[in-house]
């Protein structure tokens, strides 16, 4: 006998680039954290000559190379929006499917199953209303704005004269009034993306455990298949 599920899947979800830009941007995200974490709360200094070691140097540098990984990264993502299937796009058009009153429908009755885990859970092809809405407003806001605050004191070690400077410390700087505050904020929005992640493995991991479509496999084969 058919059931829903046989018209829903398989389907290929997640191309090539998607999961190559989850792994990548998953494992630059964890050195951004650690180092970022040191950098707030450095280590105490070291003895010796200060030429024979350059511990606080390397976190910084290691942060900030992992930085431009991130941020090329989530560059290369928003790219592949135009240019990959349907899912691709879903993470970043959530103010547009906010117009659409079926998409609250969606996001209630997901909300409604996991605050009470009556009826059925929600099956979608790509994400649900839920997580899409979640995606977006964490990752994707979160993602945007460490990348701009980052840059924003990025530039102000570089100098006045430098691109960097230009392009992102002349605007957000007077925004956020002085250094201090970008850092501040800067590691504020650190604990907000951690906050999503830890919620985001709980549910990849619920999800793949009790909901009948695969999802780990999914992020690494590319294709949601029914376990119906
Ligand atoms: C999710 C990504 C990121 C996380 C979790 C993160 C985390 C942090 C944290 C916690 C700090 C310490 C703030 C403080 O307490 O003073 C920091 C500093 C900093 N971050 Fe990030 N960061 C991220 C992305 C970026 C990006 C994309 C850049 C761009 C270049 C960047 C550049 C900087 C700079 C310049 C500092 C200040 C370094 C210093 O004052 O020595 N960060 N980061
Ligand atoms: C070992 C750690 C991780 C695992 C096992 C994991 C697993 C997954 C899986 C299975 C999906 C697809 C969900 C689905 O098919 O419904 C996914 C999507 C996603 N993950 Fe992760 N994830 C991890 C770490 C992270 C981290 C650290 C971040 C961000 C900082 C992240 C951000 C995302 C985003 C934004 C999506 C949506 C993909 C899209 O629509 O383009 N993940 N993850």
């Amino acid at each position: 006998m058919s059931t829903p599920h046989d018209k829903l899947f398989p389907v290929y979800v997640w191309e090539a680039p998607v999961r190559i830009w989850h792994w990548v941007m998953a494992l630059a995200f964890v050195v951004l954290g650690v180092t970022g974490y040191l950098i707030g709360s450095p280590p105490g200094s070291v003895g010796g000559e200060a030429s024979d070691h350059f511990l606080f140097g390397y976190i910084r540098f290691t942060h900030f190379a992992a930085a431009y990984v991130f941020a090329i990264l989530f560059a290369m993502r928003i790219v592949w929006a135009f240019i990959g299937n349907r899912f691709a796009r879903e993470i970043f058009v959530v103010p547009l499917a906010a117009l659409n009153g079926k998409w609250w429908h969606g996001l209630f009755d997901a909300l409604h199953y996991y605050a009470t885990f009556r009826g059925k859970g929600p099956v979608a092809q790509g994400h649900n209303p839920l997580a899409q809405a979640a995606t977006f407003v964490f990752y994707v806001l979160g993602t945007a704005f460490m990348i701009l605050s980052g840059f924003a004191m990025y530039g102000e070690a570089q100098g006045m004269e430098s691109l960097t400077f230009k392009l992102f410390t002349s605007w957000m700087m007077p925004l956020f009034g002085y250094s201090q505050n970008m850092h501040t904020f800067h590691h504020l929005c650190m604990w907000y993306l951690i906050t999503f992640v830890l919620v985001h493995l709980y549910m990849v991991v619920r999800e793949d455990s009790f909901s009948k479509e695969t999802i780990i496999s999914s992020m690494i084969s590319g294709w949601r298949t029914s376990r119906e």
